[in-house]
């Protein structure tokens, strides 16, 4: 068997865990490995130096290498390397998840037209194997629904808050000083790495490319210890999902937003780092996949096995893997979130005047609102009181318009949070 000869672009935990692990695999050949600073000391036995360039066209634009290995992230200058390397007929195996989701269409596009393939299952959920599995061995459903935790560093945040009854600056704190939160943390707080990862999914899931534009994001630092422990007692706990589903007149919703999650339900019991995918198909059934989403040796073991998927391909077939080339030409049309249905978390802050409630409950009642649950706990020093709301299934826009209505009366002095549920 002719050894497969590979460039890796980028050398950090990821690029690292590669490497490692590729070294118990004799028939793949490291040629080169593009990394920031040729200089730095590396932590790795035996190695060579020399292996390093600083400059990644030298392996996009290297004929002795058949497939490049991209862990760099970023768009700008990865999105120009990868076409340079598609257009020499390279393969490409990576872990960019925003690259695929805000340029997939054009890579998938240029890497049909010069007969290469692009892998990607290290860009969702790190070790999980969803993206071959949801493109392979389930491609006889029609998948209507992902529920997920794709994101482990808030999932972190959210534990720590929830455990320890942190705050939400506490928690991220802690989480910087223990590595699971990067210094800048906004793309994974604000939901912006979740969103990548639950446009990528959607999008082969339900067959139709999904707009990473017009995913409603919300993360998750609006979240306060007070919010936990009231959705503590109500018995549910508080997670960032990414969600998708395909609603019963083909139109499509998808979104990233903090949630409470019924105690019951198997994605509250996801922890710390971890991540966990819940897909509904038909004719499958309900599927759960749950591990690591991150780390050098899971997301390791994800780009390891794309490599030697394509390589065993390559070695039987000049047109590999069908199933993995990635092709919608038809385009998903995505709800705005003003037109979901969903449960609701309402926490208010209200005057302790007589009638307070009655106001809630007579404007959610105008805006065809249901409320399930009301909690009133005590009255503060200040003369306020927290409220919590738990509606019935509602349309955002009504909630949004009784949320604006409530701020009218003089008797309502703020919406602390809104947050929809899931039991
Ligand atoms: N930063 C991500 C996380 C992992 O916290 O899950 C890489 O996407």
């Amino acid at each position: 068997m002719k050894a497969l000869k590979v460039g890796i672009i980028g050398f950090g935990t990821v690029g690292t865990g590669v490497y490692k692990v590729l070294q118990s695999f004799p028939n793949v050949e490291i040629i080169k490995i593009a990394v920031k600073n040729i200089n730095k000391k590396r932590e790795i036995e035996n190695f060579d130096n020399n292996i390093l360039t600083d400059n990644p066209y030298e392996i996009v634009n290297n004929p002795e290498i058949d497939v490049v290995i991209e862990v760099a992230g970023n768009v700008d200058p990865t999105f120009d390397i990868l076409t340079t390397a598609i257009k020499n007929k390279k393969h490409i195996v990576t872990a960019n998840k925003e690259l695929l989701a805000k340029k997939g269409s054009e890579l998938f596009k240029l890497a049909k037209e010069n007969n290469v393939i692009i892998l990607y299952e290290a860009a969702v959920a790190g070790g999980i194997p969803i993206i071959m599995p949801v493109k392979t061995i389930l491609c006889a459903n029609k998948i209507s629904k992902i529920a997920a935790i794709l994101n482990g560093t808030t999932n972190y945040i959210l534990t720590k808050m929830s455990e320890k009854e942190l705050s939400y600056e506490t928690a991220l704190k802690q989480a910087q000083e223990l590595g699971y939160a990067e210094t800048d943390p906004t793309g994974d707080v604000e939901g912006f790495d979740a969103a990548y990862k639950i446009s990528i999914l959607s999008t082969i899931s339900f067959n139709k490319k999904v707009d990473i534009n017009k995913i409603y994001r919300e993360g998750i630092t609006k979240i306060t210890a007070q919010d936990i422990k009231s959705a503590k007692e109500l018995g549910y706990t508080i997670k960032l999902i990414a969600m998708g589903q395909v609603l019963e007149d083909g139109k499509i919703d998808v979104r990233v937003h903090p949630m409470l999650v019924a105690r019951k339900h198997l994605l509250a019991k996801i922890d710390n780092a971890t991540n966990s995918i819940m897909l509904t198909g038909y004719p499958v059934g309900d599927l759960v996949l749950t591990g690591a989403g991150a780390g050098a040796e899971p997301t390791a073991s994800s780009v390891v096995g794309d490599l030697l998927v394509l390589s065993a391909e390559l070695e039987s077939s000049d047109s590999p893997l069908p199933q993995a080339v990635c092709n919608h030409s038809e385009i998903a049309d995505q709800i705005d979130i003003g037109e979901t249905y969903n449960e609701y978390y309402i926490s208010i802050t209200a005057s302790n005047n007589p009638g307070a409630i009655g106001i809630i409950g007579t404007i959610c009642g105008k805006n065809n609102i249901n409320i399930s649950t009301i909690m009133q706990k005590g009255i503060n020093e200040d003369n306020t009181a927290e409220i919590v709301v738990i509606t019935e299934r509602s349309k955002e826009a009504d909630v949004q318009n009784a949320l604006a209505e409530l701020l009218k009366s003089n008797n309502i002095k703020n919406i602390n949070n809104l947050l929809r549920v899931m039991n």
